[in-house]
């Protein structure tokens, strides 16, 4: 297969993020199996209906069309409060629109959570994969990949922490096997 176009979103807009650190560690791990690019989520506006449609704003295309043309998406979120964040969550709902046309749909979806708690913001997680149904992502099904003690393990704005990093791979390692069959539903239809 042609290497996988992965596609990654950051629940976090800070610049020493620690969910943006694992996405960092992820592509220097990656290459050259698959490329992993990160699509900052800065731009985005809060979501208003009035403004969407075929004239959504600029970042918001490109949002779209950055999904619409990766195989799979790896997402990963701080736990705000027991939730995504709503960084994360505003991102999603503009790219779950127009109705019935949601960039998302059928897409691969891997999901992380980090946290510098021991818990690695696992109830986040659960509430980011209840929206993904919703969009209709092709979610991940597997044990949930959360990373604990964040803090300790990146440095220099990349994750380094090796257990952790084996850990998250594995997870990609499903991504890349979701990938790869819906590449194969697609070309048998
Ligand atoms: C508004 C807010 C709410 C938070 N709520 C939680 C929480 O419920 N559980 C948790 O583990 N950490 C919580 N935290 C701590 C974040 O996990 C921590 O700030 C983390 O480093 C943010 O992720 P980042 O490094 O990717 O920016 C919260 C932080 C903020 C700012």
């Amino acid at each position: 297969m042609t290497q996988p176009r992965l596609l990654g979103l950051s629940g976090s807009l800070r610049r020493a993020s620690n969910s943006t650190a694992v996405l960092r560690g992820l592509h220097d791990a990656l290459a050259p199996r698959a490329a992993l690019s990160i699509f900052a989520l800065h731009g985005i506006p809060l979501y208003n209906e009035d403004d969407d449609g075929e004239h959504a704003p600029e970042s918001v295309r490109a949002l779209r069309s950055a999904i619409e043309t990766s195989d799979g998406l790896i997402m990963i979120s701080p736990e705000y409060n027991h939730g995504m964040s709503g960084v994360l969550k505003n991102a999603l709902d503009w790219a779950s629109r127009p109705f019935g046309r949601s960039a998302l749909r059928g897409k691969p979806v891997l999901t992380m959570t980090t946290s510098p708690a021991f818990t690695g913001g696992v109830r986040a997680q659960q509430q980011m994969n209840e929206t993904l149904v919703a969009m209709p992502a092709r979610l991940v099904l597997r044990p949930q990949i959360v990373i604990g003690g964040v803090h300790e393990k990146v440095s220099d704005g990349r994750l380094v922490d090796e257990a952790a990093l084996r850990f998250a791979l594995a997870g990609v390692d499903d991504l890349l096997d979701e990938v790869r069959a819906a590449r194969f539903l697609r070309a048998a239809a």
